[in-house]
């Protein structure tokens, strides 16, 4: 077998047979395939998409190219949540504590920030000494004391993405669907869970900037999921302004306890009992989400959903009192207030905008590389819909160095977008498929 045969194969838009993907995945991961020419053949999948077969299989040795966990010793329903990634996306951070009160536990893989999205490992590291478990072992010991089985990013789980992803990143192949799927997936069938929720953005601080991609893009994981025999569940979310009021990582841990206490943004509790109610309903205690909606009421304002979350900072090294003291996570050390210029309703804030002038500031990460700084952010005081007057505040900027401030605050005003008529606040939830 010759791998140009196969580029070219997939050039004129034949399908690949299981054997042909195998050849091909399997001596690149030996090193037999050099870049050059797995970057063609990236690129002719960019074009001409893949056959379900072909992605099943792609899928298939993408997985097994690494370790798969199993975990034997949590007996609970267990829930993997995945984001495509957003700003100010904390839904993490507030739904595992939820599902672990309502006796799910969520088993997944949290991941770091890049770019203009953040990470949820970001998030909890902004919290002195809290550890990510690193092995199957911890995991399980902390989520079957929890309910909370989070992750740390594993060098050990489908190397063969990582590999992939490095090489898209470069040859701009990375926003094709299939790959795109084939990848999430991957690292979602290692792992063991009873339902995979996919939580698929949509909008201008998303990957998918329209609906129809973010659709074909959830449709496209789930039939992998169903190939898998794997229950997978997809709610598309907007992400045409960020998520809650918070962008960055202490700050987005406070607006996390926050909600978890009753005080929670809107589009934050949209998206949060949305998905642990689609959990609910997947695992069969309810028939409708608005049943579920219930039970998310009951867990949050007994307080059991607040004490889960203490559980797992304590057992993950972190000091649990900061859910009533903030002062122990870090705080930035200036502050600096964003007015409006004009008059106007809020009809859009460019999430990829925000997400940028935090990051900018030392949130998030331009490469994998450097290094953030957990104490600053943007926290943001007008949201869609809402009524803006000249010289009210729109946002504070929490900075430690002064270095790309005025950038973060030209990028901040650019990012609002006012008009003259009222508009209404939008949906989050979109669709859940
Ligand atoms: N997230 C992933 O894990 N992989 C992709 O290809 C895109 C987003």
């Amino acid at each position: 077998m010759r791998v140009v045969d196969l580029i070219e194969k997939k050039r004129e838009k034949e399908e690949l047979a299981k054997e042909e993907i195998h050849f091909l995945l399997s001596e690149y991961l030996k090193g037999n395939v050099p870049d050059y020419q797995m970057s063609a053949f990236l690129m002719a999948v960019y074009f001409n998409d893949m056959t379900k077969a072909e992605l099943l299989e792609f899928t298939t040795l993408m997985r097994d190219s690494g370790e798969i966990i199993k975990f034997e010793k949590i007996n609970k329903f267990l829930v993997d949540k995945h984001s495509t990634g957003g700003v100010g996306d904390k839904v993490t951070v507030v739904l595992a504590p939820i599902l672990a009160a309502l006796g799910l536990a969520s088993t997944k893989l949290s991941g770091k920030g890049l770019g203009h999205t953040g990470g949820t490992i970001d998030k909890f590291e902004a919290i002195k000494g809290f550890k990510f478990s690193s092995s199957k072992e911890e995991v399980e010991k902390i989520a079957s004391k929890t309910g909370i089985g989070l992750m740390g990013y594993s060098d050990k789980i489908v190397p063969l993405d990582k590999k992939l992803y490095s090489l898209r990143d470069v040859t701009a192949t990375v926003p094709s669907i299939p790959l795109i799927a084939s990848s999430i997936m991957s690292k979602k069938l290692a792992i063991q869970s009873d339902v995979i929720i996919l939580d698929v953005k949509v909008g201008d601080g998303a990957f998918m900037k329209n609906i129809e991609r973010a659709r074909e893009l959830a449709k496209r994981m789930i039939e992998i999921g169903i190939g898998f025999k794997r229950k997978v569940r997809a709610v598309l979310s907007n992400m045409d302004e960020p998520l809650g009021y918070s962008v960055g990582n202490a700050i987005e841990i406070i607006e996390a306890i926050e909600t978890l206490k009753g005080n929670g943004a809107k589009d934050v509790k949209e998206v949060v009992y949305t998905i642990a109610a689609v959990a609910l309903k997947a695992k069969g205690v309810i028939k409708e989400l608005k049943d579920g909606y219930r039970k998310i009421d009951e867990v949050i304002n007994s307080g059991l959903a607040l004490s889960k979350l203490k559980e797992f900072i304590a057992e993950s090294g972190g000091d649990e009192n900061l859910v009533n003291d903030y002062s122990i996570l870090p705080v930035a050390k200036e502050k600096l207030e964003i007015f409006s210029q004009n008059n106007g309703y809020v009809a859009k804030i460019k999430a990829e905008e925000i997400g940028k002038a935090a990051m900018i500031i030392g949130a998030g990460r331009a490469t994998k590389y450097d290094k953030i700084d957990h104490s600053v952010g943007i926290k943001i005081f007008k949201k869609v819909g809402d009524k803006v007057e000249k010289g009210e505040k729109l946002a504070e900027i929490y900075y430690n160095d002064e270095k790309n401030l005025k950038n973060s605050k030209e990028m901040l005003l650019d990012a609002y977008v006012l008009q003259n008529e009222k508009v209404s606040g939008q949906k989050v939830v979109i669709e859940i498929i």
